[in-house]
């Protein structure tokens, strides 16, 4: 790979020994999928923030760098709500854990948001057209497809390394010619909010890591419907770049799919049907972390009425903190709003034995990664099971 002479400097440890490391990683990976130079990112986004994924080695690993990142970046979900821990019954340790962990990308400059959903708080990390650095997995899908900017799905270290340096290495989802359709889907359903979920759901289990392009018929989506086709996708198979016609970004260039799909509505609800929410002992909503709009209509579906079950809402501190009269309006039923954190990634939801969602990604990532089952509902029917009306 084509190194300028600064870069090569700074691979030869000429700026210290932990840009040298991160030097080391992104020509590594670039030397691994043919790069042929680094190209520099607008905006970093780093996995690799809970503490029950990265063990005590990862925050040994992140408190042993030094010096700032080049480039805003910002933190996926840690495993607990760095204000409201107890509440989520995170025990004294792994919240002491946490804290340093948090401490330790602080000290490198790195803005403390822990969110899945960084293009919901700040308009400035990426643009159409835009390098970035992303590493959790629904935000490179919403990145590549919606806003239309070229990142990578990359992994906490590789994030890391591209903040300290200011770059990544240009390949995969960087070039144009990884960035056209392979699948077509037709979908014969006119779909709303939870159905993109079960949609990606199906889609990422048979398209994998390829790059489908999506007829809808119907309404356009919003872009938190399509903030949840990304996510499922992304989280069933490893989908990181999709297109929907007349809606997103095109495809830089003329293009000719692999194989065709189709959908019907029969097969949406076969989701619903395979993963129903009976049984649950919890209701858990925002995955990704729910937008204002969301925490609206969560706040509308439950005004004046107590939950019989927990039911949790994730969104990032500043949606939250921008509106504290929807936290105020969803907690006064006694539902819990938490930050910087997910049902995911929290210990904390390991307690429970079924959990009922909205969200097509967390019905895959729950029994794996939390080892909770999970079943699949639309907002409304989450939030009549958390009142206990079935
Ligand atoms: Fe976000 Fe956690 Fe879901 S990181 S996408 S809420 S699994």
């Amino acid at each position: 790979m084509y190194l300028s002479r600064e870069e090569e400097g700074i691979y030869q440890g000429e700026q210290g020994e932990t840009l040298r490391r991160m030097m080391e990683i992104l020509v590594a990976l670039g030397d691994i999928y043919g790069a042929e130079k680094l190209v520099p990112v607008r905006s970093v986004q780093i996995a690799g923030v809970s503490y029950k994924n990265i063990g005590e080695a990862g925050l040994e690993w992140i408190s042993d760098l030094q010096g700032k990142v080049m480039v805003p970046s910002i933190l996926n979900p840690a495993g607990m709500d760095l204000c409201r821990w107890k509440e989520m019954g995170i025990g004294e340790e792994f919240a002491r854990k946490q804290q340093q962990t948090i401490e330790a990308y602080r000290k490198l400059g790195v803005t403390i948001d822990c969110t899945c959903t960084p293009y919901q708080i700040y308009d400035g990390l990426a643009a159409k057209g835009d390098h970035l650095a992303w590493s959790e997995s629904s935000a490179v899908s919403y990145a590549n497809s919606v806003i239309g900017a070229c990142t990578n799905r990359e992994g906490g270290p590789s994030a890391l390394a591209a903040a300290l340096v200011g770059k990544t290495a240009l390949y995969g989802y960087h070039l144009d010619e990884n960035r056209l359709p392979t699948h077509l889907v037709e979908v014969r359903a006119d779909l709303r909010g939870s159905d993109y979920g079960a949609l990606g759901f199906l889609v990422g289990r048979i398209v994998k890591d390829g790059v489908p392009f999506f007829r809808l018929p119907g309404r356009r989506p919003a872009p938190d419907e399509l903030k949840a086709l990304g996510a499922a996708m992304a989280a069933s198979g490893s989908v990181a770049l999709y297109y929907v016609e007349n809606v997103t970004p095109k495809p830089p260039g003329p293009w000719r799919v692999e194989e065709k799909i189709g959908f019907d509505r029969k097969e949406i609800d076969e989701v619903y049907a395979k993963y129903p929410g009976s049984g649950a002992d919890v209701v858990a909503l925002g995955c990704p972390h729910c937008s204002a709009e969301e925490l609206e209509k969560i706040a509308g579906l439950l005004r004046g009425e107590k939950v019989q079950k927990e039911l949790w809402v994730c969104t990032a501190r500043k949606i939250a903190d921008l509106h504290p009269h929807l936290v105020a309006a969803i907690e006064e039923s006694g539902a819990q709003v938490f930050c910087d954190t997910c049902m995911v990634v929290s210990p904390a939801t390991e307690r429970f034995g079924k959990m009922m969602v909205n969200s097509g990604k967390a019905l895959v990532y729950l029994p794996g990664l939390a080892g909770v089952q999970a079943g699949l509902g639309s907002l409304e029917e989450c939030i009549d099971v958390a009142l206990g009306g079935r």
